[in-house]
């Protein structure tokens, strides 16, 4: 007995992979592994949603066979191009030959610039619908979310939307449900997903969830590329991701930071102390002790993300440079910036900070706490002082949001 499909509704099974032990999906760290999702429907044409990443193609095959055999296959539909979705599609089109392949118009594009693989692809536009014979697909285009090439298929009968990267996570599991699986995992591996993958898209996130809305599908189904399946209260999912979207600032302050001689580190708890005298959340982040993909999961509820780095050669440490670059790209919103530092005799880090937050879209209201060389007792009462400032102010934008 090999691999095995398992049943959804009464004609689709999921066939996808198990990636129990992957820690880093292209530097973003999944420390619970992943799934490449991919779905069988057993209509009159045969159909299979999106392929797994190229190592896992047998996993694939044999989860299939389990249900009929992949010659079967007619139609082979590819939501998304990039390769944890498409890696195995050149192999398994050369082995299942099905009668057609269908993608967006980028999408087709995007596949022939992967493989070069001289396949007839089908173009498909948003709105437009495909018979299986006795069941009926339609197709949105989700431009951005997250590849100009993505598109979502929607399964009319059963209410299924199979929804590519959108409503996923990085979540290996026996469980294929969601309803399966603890809610507070749940919803910490969703928010790391969004945080770290759609996060800068967001406002085509709301268009999207407005559209769904519009068009009034009844949606029973959420099956994602990636981690469990919804068919319990899909609503869960949506309200999270409109929540995300609106970019909602929490009661919560992140302290990132990285240090040489424990001056900066010293400010950092300095700080956080007096956050946590303001009744906030607090987290403190070192930045060697933490992977840029959890301080971003951090970031997208945090009202206020607090930097602190010392100066190196004149700039700033190397790690909070990675950081602010990574964070720039994901364009959090809704934010208030605050710098510190330690420094030797030029000082140079918390400017240069400063100028990144702004350029992130960070209001930086207060001018940069920076101690030379290692911080006295009066330099740590300041610090105390500028996290209850920082804390004040915070608190007070949160009651002008919630009035808005
Ligand atoms: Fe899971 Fe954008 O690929």
């Amino acid at each position: 007995m090999g691999f095995r499909a398992q049943k959804i509704t009464d004609r689709v099974y999921w066939v996808g992979a198990i990636d129990w032990t992957v820690r880093d999906f292209h530097g973003y760290s999944t420390e619970r592994g992943t799934t490449y999702n991919a779905y069988l429907i057993l209509a009159d044409k045969v159909t299979l949603i999106d392929t797994v990443k190229a190592p896992f193609k047998a996993e694939l095959l044999e989860r299939i066979a389990s249900v009929i055999a992949p010659q079967k296959i007619d139609y082979i539909i590819s939501n998304h191009a990039e390769m944890d979705h498409s890696g195995a599609l050149p192999q398994i089109i050369a082995e299942v030959k099905p009668e057609k392949v269908f993608a967006s118009v980028i999408g087709a594009k995007a596949l022939q610039e992967h493989f070069h693989f001289g396949q007839r692809l089908v173009p498909v536009q948003d709105g437009d619908t495909l018979s299986l014979g006795n069941l009926n697909l339609r197709f949105m285009e989700t431009r951005m979310l997250h590849w100009p090439d993505s598109m979502v298929t929607y399964l009319v009968e059963d209410g299924l939307l199979f929804s590519q990267d959108g409503f996923g996570m990085h979540l290996a599991s026996g469980e294929r449900f969601a309803d399966e699986i603890d809610d507070k995992i749940l919803y910490h591996q969703a928010a790391k997903y969004y945080a770290n993958i759609l996060l800068p898209y967001s406002p085509l996130v709301l268009k999207l969830l407005a559209r769904i809305d519009e068009a009034g599908l009844q949606i029973k189904f959420i099956a994602p590329d990636h981690g469990p399946i919804w068919r319990t209260n899909v609503g869960q999912v949506l309200n999270w991701y409109q929540r995300w979207a609106e970019q909602h600032p929490e009661p919560k302050v992140l302290i990132i930071y990285d240090t040489m001689w424990q001056s900066t580190d010293l400010l950092a708890r300095a700080i956080a102390d007096g956050v946590r005298d303001e009744g906030l959340t607090v987290r403190v982040m070192h930045l060697r002790a933490n992977d840029r993909s959890d301080v971003m999961t951090e970031v997208l509820s945090a009202g206020a993300v607090v930097v602190g780095s010392p100066t190196l050669n004149n700039n700033v440490f190397p790690t909070v440079a990675d950081m602010l670059t990574y964070m720039k790209g994901l364009k959090p919103q809704n934010k208030i910036g605050a710098v510190f530092g330690s420094y030797g005799w030029s000082g140079e880090a918390v400017k240069v900070i400063t100028e990144e937050l702004k350029a992130i879209g960070m209001d930086v209201p207060f001018e940069p706490f920076k101690v030379k060389y290692v911080p006295d007792q009066p330099a740590i009462a300041e610090a105390v002082r500028f996290g209850i400032e920082i804390g004040r102010l915070l608190k007070e934008r949160l009651q002008k949001w919630m009035k808005r």
